[in-house]
């Protein structure tokens, strides 16, 4: 084959590759086969310079740096769009409509406003010819090396595209790429939010670090477009598809504001499970000649409302910075608050992770700081806003529940309290064991721990099964009643399963999954205790660490001895069974396509929740598959096999 054919066929390869990965979250080549593929092109088209196109993939990365990123005037300005919070205001924005229209407005349009920054490409013939941030609405800079370097921004658009398109919309990045970059900048500058890391990333004035942050981006709406008629936001939606651009994920027509308003509560509780972070909704008036005949305001347009969610950051007063002892001798530094609501919740004490934290926020006791709530972790300090001049922080040297000396091991980040009888770690040991999701011993709660491992009635949870009724009812604040209703739930926690007690022991790395795991893989506490370290690892989800961890645990005399006496007290746990009861038990699971609403991993938890096994290919075994948005090949084959599918929608409401 000539060079030229051979180069335009690569360059169709790798950017459908691209396509398939990037846009439809469905990948057809491997990572080997892809980079096979993208080497050829570097090595033809360093043979034959000439064949080099702007469209082809290799022209993607490795721009050179810089100096000052170019500015860049477009003719159809950018808006903003009116917020709104209450749900009352939200109706009022309906009111206005019907008002303004003497009619009803018609269907919604709704998408989950993701917290990214402003990007508009300009497509003239199908070719990206300039990228641009939002600037001020009408000069933004020139971004196009950034942009052609997120590989969900089609260098060329598919099918048959308009004569000219300027398409706007979010360039984002996933909270946990998020996560990942910031963990690698550690010690440069971090980035405190998806969106920062999103802004700056694109205005990289080296593109080559852009390359390296991950971005994503999606069209939510067009400045120009010339040469295609479109009727509406949902036709839009489904014509980026066709043009190989990501319309917004999780969109959806809604016929009636009541139905807008589910769709918010549904998205507020949901929030934190999505793999992006979003900041509310965005509604818009569907069809686009209501939107025409509806017009703009001076900087927004009318048809439009961008719905937000209630904060989840607030300033307050941090008033001191102590010490906690958990339950393996961590030792935390908690920032105790004065008491400020954050969306529902009084919060009174956030985290502070541990003392290069502390240092790298520069927060001290009398400080005014932002403290955030994101789902249901713990609250944190994001950042100081106000000095309140007070003393740095120093770690205390020795334990503040023991007094034994701290010790601060090689490269951790942590201090420790190196004795395991430390009360504060006995007692959080002993919380952690009578939690709900391990050995769920209800009544046992922080107050009546603290005081049973005070007076030494508990010096590990096996003393939980020698109390006696007559013992609690010394306690202060137990009455006869309730002493007897907590011996009755101590007793009844001897035959929880397998892997409701592994979970208990707290184990280090072993948490309430692997539990499971183990469980099933091992069955009885025996074999677990007995197993070589060969045959843990050959468990898929088990690496070396954690089968160090498991095995240095049961190795321990102490560990021994409680073991001893939590049997010889009659506790005895089951074996594992897999669940049976649930809508989906029995069934076989595969998720297949674009997840909108939740994360796969948490798609996947809710399966299995409801007594479904999970699979990760279509096979004779699969009884069940959830198609997301735009499924391909295994959607296919489930139907060539005859297999049930569910919506995501439909598996939602199960
Ligand atoms: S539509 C005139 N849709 O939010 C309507 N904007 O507060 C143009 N945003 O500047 C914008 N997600 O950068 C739209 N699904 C979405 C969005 C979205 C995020 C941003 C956008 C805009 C800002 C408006």
């Amino acid at each position: 084959m000539d060079a030229r054919r051979r180069h335009a066929e690569l360059v169709r390869i790798v950017e459908e590759a691209n396509y398939r990965y990037y846009v439809l979250d469905q990948p057809t080549l491997s990572d080997a086969e892809y980079d096979e593929c993208f080497r050829e092109l570097g090595r033809l088209e360093a043979e034959h310079p000439e064949l080099v196109t702007p469209d082809s993939p290799t022209q993607r990365v490795g721009a050179q740096p810089v100096k000052e990123l170019p500015s860049y005037t477009r003719r159809v300005r950018m808006l903003s769009i009116e917020n709104c919070v209450a749900i009352e205001e939200f109706r009022d924005w309906v009111q206005a409509l019907k008002d303004f229209l003497k009619r009803d407005p018609g269907p919604f349009f709704v998408e989950p406003k993701l917290d990214g920054t402003g990007l508009e490409l300009i497509y003239r013939g199908g070719h990206l010819e300039t990228a641009a941030t939002r600037g001020d609405g009408t000069t933004g800079e020139d971004v196009t090396a950034q942009a052609k370097t997120i590989r969900s921004i089609p260098m060329k658009l598919r099918g048959e595209p308009p004569a000219l398109l300027s398409v706007r919309g979010e360039a984002y990045i996933s909270k946990k790429d998020f996560e990942a970059i910031n963990a690698t900048l550690k010690g440069e500058r971090i980035y405190a939010n998806p969106r920062n890391l999103a802004a700056g990333s694109l205005r990289m004035l080296d593109p080559r670090i852009t390359a390296q942050r991950r971005l994503d981006f999606f069209a939510h709406s067009f400045g120009e477009i010339e040469g295609a008629e479109i009727g509406s936001q949902h036709e839009f939606h489904g014509r980026m598809g066709g043009w190989g651009l990501k319309g917004c994920p999780g969109a959806k027509r809604c016929a009636a504001p009541e139905e807008v308003e589910k769709v918010y509560a549904d998205l507020l509780a949901r929030r934190h499970d999505l793999p992006f972070e979003i900041d509310g909704m965005v509604v818009k008036v569907d069809d686009f000649r209501v939107q025409r005949e509806l017009g703009f305001r001076a900087r927004s347009p009318r048809w439009a409302v961008a719905w937000k969610f209630p904060p989840t950051q607030q300033t307050t007063r941090l008033n001191e910075i102590q010490v906690q002892v958990g339950r393996t001798g961590t030792v935390t530094p908690v920032a105790i608050l004065e008491p400020v609501p954050i969306a529902g919740v009084t919060v009174s004490r956030a985290t502070l992770h541990n003392e290069d934290e502390i240092e790298r926020l520069g927060v001290k006791a009398g400080d005014k700081v932002l403290v955030e709530r994101a789902g249901d972790v713990i609250p944190k300090v994001v950042k100081v806003v106000e000095d309140g001049g007070g003393k740095r922080f120093r770690m205390p040297a020795s334990c503040p529940s023991c007094g034994t000396a701290l010790v601060r091991e090689e490269g951790a980040v942590s201090s420790r309290c190196p004795n395991a009888r430390c009360p504060a770690q006995v007692e959080q040991g002993i919380r952690h064991f009578a939690s709900r999701r391990a050995m769920d011993i209800e009544g046992l709660g922080e107050k009546l721990v603290a005081q049973l491992v005070a007076k030494g009635m508990a010096r590990d949870p096996a003393d939980l099964y020698a109390l006696r009724a007559e013992d609690l009812a010394e306690l202060e604040r137990m009455a006869e009643k309730s002493a007897g209703n907590l011996i009755a739930q101590i007793e009844a926690s001897r035959r929880r399963p397998l892997h409701r007690f592994l979970n208990a022991l707290g184990i280090r790395n072993v948490g309430e999954r692997l539990a499971e795991i183990l469980a099933e893989r091992f069955g009885t506490l025996d074999a677990l205790m007995e197993a070589p370290e060969e045959e843990m690892l050959s468990v898929e989800e088990i690496g070396p660490e954690v089968a160090k961890s498991i095995r240095e645990y049961f190795a321990r005399p102490d560990v021994r001895d409680m073991i001893e006496r939590l049997r010889a007290a009659g506790v005895e746990p089951q074996p594992f069974e897999r669940r049976t009861g649930g809508p989906l038990a029995g069934e076989v699971v595969v998720f297949t396509g674009t997840l909108t609403q939740l994360t796969r991993d948490a798609a996947k938890a809710r399966a299995q929740a409801l007594g479904a096994v999970v699979g990760s290919s279509i096979t004779k075994k699969t009884t069940l598959v959830v198609a997301g948005e735009k499924a391909g090949s295994k959607l296919k084959k489930a139907a060539e096999l005859g297999i049930r599918v569910l919506t995501e929608e439909e598996f939602l409401s199960l």
